[in-house]
């Protein structure tokens, strides 16, 4: 079951509720719509995937750092994956369990790593000079502080080299040919650091689990390695990365299921707690960028539907060229045409698409488009570009009602930036 569906008479529904009557009740600006009974599905989807195995599902806050979505998902069991100290301080408000969260990133600063020590934090080891920080911040706080090492595997994801992260020439992580060296660091802080474990993330947006088992069976033979050496480790963590059907040709990609079951084996094998830490796979389908049509033009051989949301509202198709589904929220007119369009916003670059060549009927004007799978990496990513401000967002229930669940930015809150200057 899907959140976002089209009537037969051609309406777009939010669950129960046709997105046109929530758009009519709103304030004319483009907002996110999220449906949370669909959050809840795609937790459950990973619970139940999980289901004999000891586990942390750590939700990858920089996916989408609603407030009242990190509620929801702490509610539902999850822990959470930190790369940033505010991140850290987000999920704390949101009232995670410190001991499920994980504290990832290549370039940690010491004062944020003396909070995930001083919160019993997981620590993920991503360099030679982070170790030394991560000692340091164990001092501060005077605590021991229980790190992964994050071993970069060197294997393939198949995807945008700008969402790849595991391969041999990425910033993040380790080498293999340098573990002996992290291992005898961590012998000689006995004080200060715990070895429970090794971590990798491999990319995003990966589609074939083949990935992910050939990255197991590489991290489950480190993890041999260490505990040979005396290191009582209990922890894999296989990081996140599973990608969605932001195409909706029905293709049939990999679930949460299939992604577990390719490394249950081994995690059983070798006594693990597994640890994943997914982002767009629990929340990306959860969402639309809803926008007005504010016109529609041509130029040369090209056809323009021009909306009111933009590039710095949602950036992946801009950044990554990334494919976004589009389409209209109610019925055309019988006579409509339909042709190719570039959908664009009113920002002034030329890189400012949602999608192009989409094949659409001509809509009217202030007519609702939506853009899907906007729930990850869309309002996280978005930022005030034109002084486009932030838009607001809403989420709707169990119940069909639909809740603000941040208010849109507005131009009086970025003159409080230069109050009192
Ligand atoms: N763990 C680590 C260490 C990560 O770096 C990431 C994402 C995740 C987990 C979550 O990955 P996910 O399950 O969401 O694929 N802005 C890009 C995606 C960047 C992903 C960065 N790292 C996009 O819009 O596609």
């Amino acid at each position: 079951q899907h959140c976002f569906t089209k009537s037969s008479d051609g309406f777009l529904y939010c669950e129960d509720t046709k997105v046109q009557d929530i758009m009519e009740g709103l304030e004319k600006r483009p907002f996110y719509l999220y449906s949370k009974p669909q959050i809840t599905r795609n937790v459950e989807a990973y619970k139940e995937a999980l289901e004999g195995l000891n586990s942390i599902i750590g939700y990858a806050i920089k996916a989408n750092n609603n407030f009242k979505i990190l509620q929801h998902l702490r509610k539902l069991g999850c822990g959470a994956v930190l790369v940033s100290g505010n991140e850290l301080r987000l999920a704390l408000r949101a009232g995670f369990d410190p001991t499920r969260c994980i504290f990832n990133g290549n370039g940690k600063l010491l004062e944020d790593l003396a909070l995930a020590a001083q919160e019993g934090v997981f620590v993920n080891v991503d360099s030679e000079f982070d170790l030394e920080n991560i000692v340091a911040a164990a001092r501060i706080a005077g605590k021991k502080v229980n790190v992964l090492l994050r071993i970069n595997p060197d294997v393939d994801p198949q995807v945008h080299p700008y969402v790849a992260t595991g391969n041999k020439n990425s910033k993040f992580g380790i080498r293999n040919e340098k573990l002996q060296w992290f291992l005898d660091a961590v012998k000689t802080h006995p004080n200060e650091l715990k070895l429970v474990g090794a971590h990798c993330h491999l990319g995003s947006t990966i589609t074939k689990v083949d990935i992910f088992r050939d990255a197991a069976i590489l991290m489950v033979n480190y993890i041999d390695e260490i505990r040979a050496q005396g290191f009582e480790v209990d922890y894999l963590n296989i990081g996140g990365g599973l990608g969605i059907d932001y195409h909706h040709t029905g293709a049939v990609l990999p679930t949460p299921r299939d992604l577990i079951d390719t490394v249950r084996e081994l995690v059983l094998s070798r006594n693990l707690n597994l640890i994943i830490e997914p982002g767009r796979s629990l929340i990306a389908n959860t969402c639309c960028l809803v926008n007005h049509v504010t016109g529609v033009k041509t130029n040369g051989t090209k056809n323009f539907i021009v909306i009111d949301g933009s590039m710095a509202e949602l950036i992946r198709p801009s950044l990554y060229g990334a494919y976004q589904h589009i389409e209209l929220v109610s019925p055309s007119l019988p006579d409509a045409e339909i042709s190719a369009f570039d959908v664009v916003g009113p920002v002034c670059e030329s890189a400012d698409f949602l999608g192009k060549d989409r094949e659409l009927p001509t809509p009217a004007k202030g007519a609702g488009l939506v853009v899907h799978d906007a729930g990850a990496y869309c309002m996280s990513m978005a930022s005030t570009y034109n002084l486009k401000m932030r838009p607001p967002e809403y989420w709707v229930e169990e119940d069909g009602q639909v809740t603000k669940i941040r208010h849109g930015e507005t131009f009086e809150d970025h003159m409080r930036f230069f109050e009192g200057l």
